[in-house]
């Protein structure tokens, strides 16, 4: 399974980076607005600082949502370095616009996901990735891990190479359960892959082994 991190602050990317573990970041427009990135030449330059930073893929959102105007953005964000992963809406223009991409050789993350039928479309379209934002599904009441599974039997079946990214994570279970299910990519924020390292065991297993071990070396000190 594939780790991505759902962020746009470069303390977290970097620090996701040093773990070892990380696969690619994923932002949007509101991630970006979150750490204070406005107007077009600062995103330009902080998806580049991104790129620099890791050794992995970068989905950069595009906020156009006609045709044409998804093309040229798209385009030029996948010029700004080869990590870019153009990401595109999940609406009529977008799925025109990700085969388009599909067709001239560049990647794409088809976003905001929230049904099987979305996901079918993204995938005939041939995105690299599709992204089901289940955290969200689950905020409504509705099941966000049974669309993962949907999605996986419908790729499945078809032997679809569109890579299922599990998208708006909430917890570590959310991570455990993407992975029971067959998710190819999950991404979430730093807290989330961090959580994955806790167990109180392990606490309580290396404090005793660190003592004893204290404890044997005295001993034979004395
Ligand atoms: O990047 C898209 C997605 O992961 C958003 O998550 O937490 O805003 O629902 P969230």
């Amino acid at each position: 399974m594939k780790f991505f991190i759902d962020t746009a602050n470069l303390d977290q990317i970097k620090e996701a980076q040093d773990l070892g573990v990380l696969d690619g970041v994923t932002t949007n427009p509101s991630l970006m607005a979150k750490e204070g990135i406005t107007g077009d030449e600062n995103v330009i330059k902080h998806y580049l600082a991104i790129c620099d930073i890791v050794d992995a893929n970068v989905s950069a959102e595009v906020i156009s949502t006609d045709f044409e105007s998804i093309i040229k953005e798209g385009e030029a964000l996948a010029k700004l370095n080869e990590k870019i992963v153009v990401k595109v809406p999940m609406i009529k223009d977008g799925v025109k616009a990700i085969k388009y991409f599909t067709d001239h050789g560049i990647k794409t993350n088809c976003t905001l996901v929230f049904s099987a039928g979305q996901a079918l479309l993204a995938a005939k379209a041939g995105a690299t990735f599709v992204s089901p934002f289940l955290g969200r599904l689950d905020d409504i009441g509705t099941d966000g891990l049974g669309l993962i599974e949907e999605i996986r039997l419908i790729y499945d079946n078809y032997g679809y190479e569109t890579q299922i990214l599990a998208a708006s994570i909430r917890h570590s279970m959310h991570v455990i359960e993407c992975a029971k299910l067959g998710a190819d990519v999950m991404t979430s924020p730093l807290s989330v892959i961090l959580g994955l390292l806790k167990h109180p065991l392990t606490d309580t297993g290396l404090a005793t082994f660190l003592a004893d071990h204290a404890k044997a070396a005295a001993a034979a000190k004395a």
